[in-house]
């Protein structure tokens, strides 16, 4: 064969497969190019290399350095066709990167073919992750679950009452008679309801009413908690809230003293507000006990009034059917959102009741 034929030949083969690789749309055509060019059996470079033998001995170096450099030039063209397939198959059909081609395909079958199907998910493109907002529970409803962990282990177990009242279980039972001042209808929050078999009905003004529903159903030896809202018409400002929760205790058993009274106080206000908490009794009236105490606590050099306590009053035993002789019990009531304020400096007992969630967030 003639040298310039076989170059000739070189030529062409050269240019239609660098045409050809230039030209595949997607990976099955540029496949197909590679087996008719490059194909190792009968592609058509092979073709071209047996021509090679048949080319005059003198003339061969020339047409071997040729036939180099038109190989070279034709995979060339196919690596760089290759790589351009590649990326165009990732970047503008994610889809099919994504699903499966059977999901695709059975997408479309079923007439489901959005223009684009969904973009893939890719973790590494997503944003940081956002911190996820749970809810939590009221700082009051926490103070609540707290002190009633507290009271249980002290042996206390607790004990409910209703938030609508009569006089007889507010009042009447706890020795408070009918002319006395905390009755005044300014002072409560009478309901215009009919009454009750135990007398008019209000919201309740105090969480004592607890201890005559459950000295009513169970006998001695008692050792209750009730925690829970009373309602009294107090004008809000920082220190009032018409409507607050009180923690209630009632021991009653054989020889209950005051000493007893202020042990578990102490032991009480230690555990909820950790460290050395000093408990000091003021001497002061309510008609249920006698004696009556002014509970202060001192938490870090400041004295703070958290409620009332006493011994039972005997009239108190009495109501109940309970034989003052035989048993005698110390009570208490103090102010849960004052417990709860002090501990964590909260100044303003409204802030527990604006729903304000930058508030309510740091409990
Ligand atoms: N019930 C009283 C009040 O609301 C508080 C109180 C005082 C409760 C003495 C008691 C007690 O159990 O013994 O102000």
């Amino acid at each position: 064969m003639a040298l310039a034929d076989f170059l000739q030949q070189l030529e062409e083969l050269e240019q239609a497969a660098v045409r050809a690789f230039d030209g595949a749309a997607d990976g099955d055509a540029l496949e197909a190019a590679r087996i008719e060019f490059l194909g190792a059996k009968s592609g058509r470079l092979k073709d071209v290399q047996k021509g090679l033998g048949q080319v005059g001995k003198e003339d061969r170096p020339a047409a071997g350095k040729r036939f180099n450099e038109a190989k070279l030039a034709i995979e060339t063209a196919f690596e760089s066709a290759r790589e351009r397939v590649q990326k165009n198959a990732s970047s503008t059909k994610p889809a099919e990167g994504y699903f499966t081609a059977a999901a695709v395909a059975t997408a479309h079958a079923v007439g489901y073919a959005p223009k684009t199907l969904p973009t893939p998910f890719d973790p590494t493109e997503s944003p940081p992750a956002r911190r996820l907002r749970v809810g939590r529970l009221h700082p009051i409803t926490q103070t609540i679950l707290e002190l009633q962990e507290i009271m249980g282990r002290l042996g206390f177990t607790v004990a409910e009452g209703p938030e609508v009242e009569d006089e007889w279980h507010n009042f009447e039972a706890l020795n408070i008679p009918a002319d006395h001042v905390a009755r005044d209808p300014l002072e409560n929050f009478y309901l215009a309801t009919a009454e009750a078999a135990g007398g008019a009905r209000l919201l309740r003004s105090q969480t004592s009413t607890v201890q005559i529903r459950v000295m009513e159903q169970q006998p001695p030896p008692v050792r209750i908690i009730s925690l829970g809202r009373v309602y009294r018409p107090d004008t809000p400002d920082d220190t009032h809230y018409p409507m607050f929760h009180q923690i209630e205790g009632l021991l009653v058993d054989r020889h209950v003293t005051m000493a007893d009274l202020k042990s578990v106080l102490r032991m009480f206000a230690e555990s909820y507000f950790g460290g050395e908490v000093h408990i000091r009794f003021r001497p002061s009236f309510f008609p249920f006990t006698e004696p009556s105490v002014e509970v202060d606590m001192a938490w870090h050099d400041r004295w703070i009034e958290m409620g009332g306590a006493g011994m039972v009053d005997p009239h108190v035993l009495s109501a109940v059917g309970y034989d003052p002789d035989e048993v005698s019990g110390f009570a208490f009531g103090l102010g849960v959102e004052r417990i709860c304020m002090r501990r964590h400096n909260i100044t303003d007992i409204r802030e527990f009741y604006k729903n304000d969630v930058r508030f309510l967030r740091q409990f």
